[in-house]
Formats: C-alpha cells, sequence, structure tokens
C-alpha cells in the first residue's frame, strides 16, 4: 500500500500513518499496539476493508468493503477538546459540507443524512506502555457504497455519499479532507460543543430513551459543555442525560 498518497496537509494529525489493505479492525489494532510500545500523537490507522469493525455497544460495524474511509486516530490529550466524541462528528459533517451533502449530528455519536446513518464514531481509552493515557478515535464514513453494497440489516438504516450526490470519491482524498478538519476542530478556539450544535438538528425535538433502565420521552432544551444532554420531562423537570443512544420521535407534538 502506498502510505504518500495519504500524505495530509496537517502538523500532527495523520503524519504518523499505519495504512493496511486489509485487517479486522483499526481500532483493535490501535490498541494492541498501544500495549506494546509507544504510539505517536496523531497517529492514523486505516484500512482500506476491515473483516470485523467494531462498533457502539459491542455491535458489529459493517466495514467490509474498499468503500468507506475506515480510520483509527491516536490522541494523547483526551481531554483538551470536550467531550472529544464530537471532534470526529463535526469534521465529518464539514467534509460532507464540501461534498454538498448536509448532515445532521445526532447525540451521542450518530451522523445522520435524510435520517439515515452515514457515519459511526467509537472512542475507547487506553493507557499506553509508558503511562500516557490516550484515546482510539475510530470513525467509519460510507463514500462509495451503492444501495445494494449495504447488507439487508443495515440497508434501511445507512446511506453514503454516492447515494446522496451520485459521485465517486478517492479514499486517500477523503482521509486528506477529513484529518484536516479534525485537527483544524481539535486545535482551534470554538469550543467543540458549540460547533457540534451548529451541526445538530436536536435541540428543540423530542426523543424517546432509557435512563436507569426505564423507558422516557422528552424535549431536548440543550446541551452543556461537557456534551450532556439538557431534557425536559413530560412532567415538567429538567434533567441531565450523559450517555446512551437515544431515538428522535418524528411526526409527534410534545405538550407540556
Ligand atoms: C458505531 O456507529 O457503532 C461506531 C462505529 C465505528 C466504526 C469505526 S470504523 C474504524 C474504526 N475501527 C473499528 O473497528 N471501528 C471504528
Amino acid at each position: 500500500m502506498n502510505e504518500s498518497l495519504f500524505k495530509a496537509d496537517t502538523k500532527v494529525f495523520g503524519q504518523n500513518l499505519c495504512v493496511f489493505d486489509e485487517i479486522d479492525s483499526t481500532n483493535k489494532k490501535a490498541l494492541s499496539d498501544m500495549e506494546d510500545r509507544f504510539i505517536p500523537n496523531g497517529t492514523c490507522y486505516i484500512a482500506l476493508r476491515q473483516t470485523k469493525g467494531m462498533g457502539s455497544y459491542g455491535k458489529t460495524y459493517e466495514a467490509n468493503t474498499k468503500l468507506g474511509l475506515w480510520l483509527s486516530v491516536i490522541v494523547h490529550e483526551p481531554y483538551m477538546k470536550n467531550p472529544l466524541t464530537f471532534v470526529p462528528a463535526v469534521a465529518a459533517a464539514m467534509f460532507l459540507k464540501d461534498c454538498k451533502v448536509h448532515a445532521h449530528l445526532k447525540w451521542p455519536n450518530d451522523v445522520l443524512v435524510n435520517d439515515k446513518k452515514i457515519s459511526g464514531i467509537l472512542c475507547q481509552a487506553k493507557t499506553m506502555q509508558g503511562g500516557t493515557n490516550a484515546c482510539v478515535v475510530g470513525i467509519g464514513i460510507n463514500i462509495n457504497q451503492s444501495e445494494n453494497d449495504f447488507s439487508s440489516e443495515v440497508s434501511n438504516i445507512a446511506t453514503s455519499v454516492k447515494i446522496i450526490t451520485g459521485d465517486e470519491y478517492k479514499i486517500e482524498e477523503v482521509f486528506k479532507k477529513f484529518i484536516k478538519y479534525f485537527e483544524d476542530v481539535y486545535c482551534g478556539e470554538t469550543p467543540v460543543v458549540r460547533l457540534w450544535e451548529e451541526h445538530s438538528l436536536m435541540i428543540g425535538r423530542v426523543i424517546r430513551g432509557q435512563k436507569d433502565g426505564k423507558d422516557f420521552s422528552a424535549k431536548v432544551s440543550g446541551i452543556t459543555k461537557e456534551g450532556h444532554l439538557l431534557i425536559e420531562t413530560e412532567n415538567g423537570t429538567e434533567e441531565l442525560l450523559s450517555h446512551g443512544a437515544v431515538d428522535i420521535y418524528r411526526d409527534y407534538c410534545y405538550h407540556k
């Protein structure tokens, strides 16, 4: 694999590269390398194909074709931008905007277009050989898939840049643009939560989810600087949601 094709115009992120034609999971490889040795900040693991992509909540993530960007980024100071998971989400939305694709960020970690998932994010913390605390920021972006490239399990809920624009993209060019936005967002002065809010349609929407094992529905009234969702429950109390998956209600009218 010609790694020089992936050389990005960045200072740190993507300057150290590990590119694989095929691997089980870039997150898994990065985590195991970090057990063995010191991995420099900003190192990127890219796979053209993943045979066992890792998704959130222990699920597998469909990345077994060369049609997407499958990437893990090593971040040594995960607390510099809080929450770190918003950095790849915002960078993905910015990259997609360049392709004329209008993405919507769904809390906590999804990037949607027309209510279908175009990108997923999985951040995993790790203490490296030598004691450095770091995070593996895994991101998948669906790029060149046609509808029939997705399995029947995800074809109704997934989309790609090609499905929306009709155009095909070189994965190395996608990486270079994406990682530049990633670095700009991570190093920039604007709080990432503010950037996330600009690309999210969640504020004011009614969601349903689970909290402390119980189903709830509530209106999203805001987001805290830590990236927790402020929700207004049906009985009028304000609560904070710090983790967990939520669904956004469509065609639902919320009455206080
Ligand atoms: C999710 O939406 O469930 C999270 C998906 C994260 C997928 C990416 S693809 C690159 C990196 N390597 C993995 O094994 N997973 C992440």
